[in-house]
């Protein structure tokens, strides 16, 4: 039985044999109107078939074989039931159901389910008799047509092109290092794909942790089928019709990503060897010294006592909180290593086998795993008591002046267990169920512990491996990368994805994990770091240091620009996050998010928007001088580097010289400005420079709060609303507040308005009052004024 199953397993990676296993689950035998919805009884075999509307324009879809019963991932929201009447009739062959603008139609001999749009698009429909299920393994199967020209996208962290038909995905966290463009899996998983069809977007989420395999036509071509392990066949269907209300729609069922802490969107330095605080301090003092950004230094397992767990060296970090006072002192935060293991020589090992803490083997005792830390056991993050154990020690860890976690190897790192029990919620379970929330139950205990331990602080936690549902406890990152130009290029394709997969706080560590990237790499790699939400420079301890300055010049002038360019964008990605937060908009998307009307878009992986308005073309290709893309149609285009306009629609070529990211930004852009900082909340005077693109109005939603506490939440903010207007002989900007009780800082405003034109403006005018025309920029006082440069056609306001 347990060799079958894993049999099945092995299967599942390879092809899709499961064909040939289950049997049909149906046909309907009697159903039952709900308050949002139908309960109908399947018979032959027995099972449940229930069918919810809730809102937000969404479709539950719940098949449960006899006997079976839910997996829940502990990472959906509480849902709120569609409004408004719900039309049900039952005619003998077929189940009718609307409500919301949603129709459901199922068929009940062979069992086929069709959910529909009022407009009589289609956002789903079985095979007949497409849910199967054998009861033997306890898979479930859901099979369904796919229109010739549908495409999906998404479906967390994978390499490879965007649209994902045709591929085999399998959804199980697995550890692989090193990894190229078509390995899967990877670290994490999220079951969960934008279908682009008939000119509209539907989302699709599979609402099942265990081991879950979605054929996207790659076994026939006109059939995608989902396949989980264990569980019942659970998925929501997301009626879009565009991609930003299936982001709403996906973020309704597993959250936000909550506003994380200005400084963890600053520069973050990291290296598996730096062996001692004195090294740290040293290191953080010649960022200082050399004025080069940065706001936290990662903590690898260096800092552990023999890699005991939430110890510190007591050689080499001696003085734990004198040591993170000192790093505070100089504005940089802390984030230490954590892992979900101990290993079996840990002070704390017997004490947690007793007491039942670990994940166990087919005998009971705890599961002791080689990898290569040694002889491991893995901590029973399914089991609330092992959770609420682990926390609180960690929170008096933390209370050593912790900043924040980097949860690793919590895949679990050892791929191959699949006798591993886990008493998930009190009900025991095997690993190929649980495996997939493993990280999302553990992350969520890190963040009680932050969140208890620092209250009122915004916690920070990077994890390896996660699950749909993860953003809202923790930002993740790409694992262990290839130090080449390929594996730069398929992180610029894995941020596209995972943008669309919830997790807005994601990066890669730049430069590649495993190796020594040259000095070319390095910067085009710190280049799209500095265009992606996570910056985090790290490298194992085999690979050369790589600080922004190890190059030497001329490269570390243009490493010291590059970071500070992303310094002064903070206020334009801070205000992308609050969006994220409240509106579940992706900050960074591949340009098919925004432009899906655009075919063109749809293959376009090697490009990517952040925010609105910001197309990023990173360069991956060794020695380019030039870089090419794609600028989707339907808008106009600055190239950011020379203020060129370019129409939408159309592939355009640019140089690429060394020390420049080749970038475009929409034309009735606002992009907000700010100082260059050492570190992000580091008091200097302040400045907003109002980064205009003209050709159409525009508006953004400055944010500003103290950037570390929930204070925000309460009230303690403000925003300002940014409007760009133009006519037909003038432009203008207004300033409103939109919300918030906190005042108006104190700063200068500057606005630059790209591409004016040879001519200088007739008036310009503040509140009503005349500025006067300056010379030059450094001329401007206090009073305001304003300075046209007709060489490159921009226009800049020092506002009164
Ligand atoms: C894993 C992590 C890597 C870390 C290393 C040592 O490989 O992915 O980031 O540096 O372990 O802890």
């Amino acid at each position: 039985m347990k060799l079958a199953r894993l049999l099945l397993l092995l299967c599942m990676a390879c092809m899709g044999r499961v064909w040939a296993v289950p049997v049909a689950l149906g046909p309907v035998t009697q159903s039952a109107k709900l308050a949002n919805g139908a309960s109908l009884e399947l018979g032959g075999l027995g099972g449940n078939l229930r069918i919810e509307f809730l809102s937000g324009g969404i479709v539950h879809v719940a098949a449960t074989p006899p006997g079976v019963s839910a997996l829940s991932t502990g990472a959906m929201l509480a849902q709120t039931p569609a409004g408004g009447p719900l039309d049900f009739f039952d005619d003998g062959s077929k189940v009718f159901l609307r409500q919301g603008g949603l129709s459901v139609i199922v068929i009940k001999n062979p069992l086929q389910v069709v959910v529909m749009r009022d407009d009589g698009s289609v956002l789903s429909a079985d095979l007949p008799g497409g849910m199967l299920w054998d009861a033997d393994s306890g898979l479930v199967i859901g099979a369904k047509f796919t229109a010739p020209d549908e495409r999906f996208f998404g479906l967390g962290l994978a390499g490879g092109p965007l649209d994902r038909r045709g591929r085999l995905m399998l959804m199980r966290n697995t550890d692989l290092a090193a990894y190229s463009e078509f390995s899967n899996p990877l670290y994490s998983s999220t079951p969960f794909f934008y279908g682009q069809r008939d000119g509209k977007t539907y989302g699709l989420y599979v609402d099942n942790p265990s081991t879950t395999q979605f054929d996207l036509g790659q076994q026939w071509t006109e059939v995608l089928s989902m396949a989980s392990q264990a569980g019942s066949l659970s998925y929501y269907l997301i009626a879009g019709p565009t991609p930003a209300e299936v982001a709403r729609g996906f973020g309704r069922l597993t959250g936000n990503t909550p506003l994380p802490p200005r400084w963890s969107l600053g520069y973050l330095q990291a290296h598996f060897g730096y062996a001692s605080a004195a090294e740290v301090l040293g290191l953080a003092q010649e960022f200082r010294a050399r004025s080069i950004p940065a706001d936290a230094f990662f903590l690898d397992l260096d800092y552990t006592d023999r890699l005991f767990t939430m110890s510190w060296n007591p050689a080499t970090f001696p003085d734990p909180a004198g040591f993170n006072a000192q790093m505070a002192g100089m504005g940089f935060k802390r984030v230490n290593i954590l892992e979900p293991l101990l290993t079996v020589f840990d002070p704390l090992w017997s004490s947690y086998a007793s007491a039942g803490y670990f994940a166990t083997g087919p005998d009971g005792q705890p599961l002791i795993t080689p990898i290569w830390m040694g002889e491991v056991s893995w901590v029973d993050f399914t089991k609330p008591a092992a959770r609420a154990d682990f926390k609180s020690r960690l929170k008096s860890f933390l209370s050593t002046g912790v900043s924040g976690l980097w949860a690793d190897l919590n895949e679990p790192a050892a791929n191959q267990m699949p006798y591993a029990r886990f008493d998930f919620n009190g009900e025991p379970r095997l690993e190929y169920a649980t495996r997939n929330v493993y990280a999302l139950l553990e992350v969520a205990a890190l963040h009680e512990a932050l969140t208890e331990a620092q209250p009122g602080v915004r916690p920070f936690i990077v994890s390896r491996s996660g699950f749909a549902g993860m953003q809202r406890y923790a930002a993740n990152w790409s694992g262990d990368t290839d130090s080449t130009f390929d594996s730069l290029r398929v992180q610029v394709q894995i941020a596209a994805a995972m943008g669309l997969s919830g997790q807005n706080l994601f990066g890669a560590d730049v430069g590649g994990f495993l190796g020594a990237p040259n000095a070319e790499l390095f910067l085009r790699w710190l280049q799209f770091g500095v265009a992606t939400p996570l910056l985090r420079n790290h490298s194992t301890n085999t690979s050369p240091l790589r600080e922004p300055w190890r190059y030497g010049e001329p490269y570390t002038a243009v490493a010291k620009a590059t970071i500070e360019w992303r310094y002064r964008l903070m206020p334009y990605l801070y205000g992308l996050f609050v969006q994220a937060e409240r509106d579940s908009q992706p900050v960074l998307a591949p340009t098919f998010f925004h432009f899906p009307d655009d075919p063109a878009t749809h293959t376009q992986d090697g490009e990517y928007l952040l925010g609105p308005s910001l197309l990023v073309a990173p360069v991956f290709t060794e020695a380019a001088t030039t870089r090419s893309l794609y600028l989707p149609a339907g808008v106009a285009w600055f190239d950011y580097n020379t203020d060129q306009r370019h129409s939408g629609g159309q592939q355009v070529q640019v140089a690429a010289p060394l020390h420049q990211l080749p970038m475009f930004v929409r034309a009735g852009s606002i992009v907000p400005m700010g100082p260059v900082r050492q570190f992000a909340d580091q008091l200097v005077d302040e400045m907003l420079l109002l980064d205009i693109f003209p050709g159409a109005d525009a508006s953004f939603t400055l944010h500003d709060d103290d950037g570390v506490t929930t204070a925000y939440r309460g009230g303690a903010y403000l925003d300002s609303l940014l409007s760009w207007t133009e006519g037909s002989s003038f432009a203008q900007l207004d300033v409103s507040r939109a919300g918030g009780t906190l005042a108006p800082m104190s700063r200068v405003w500057w606005l630059q308005v790209r591409a004016w034109g040879a001519q200088p403006p007739a008036r310009v005018l503040a509140d009503g009052t005349l500025l006067a025309h300056a010379a030059s920029p450094a001329a401007m006082g206090e009073a305001g004024a304003w300075f046209h440069d007709a060489a490159s056609g921009r226009l800049l306001v020092r506002l009164p």
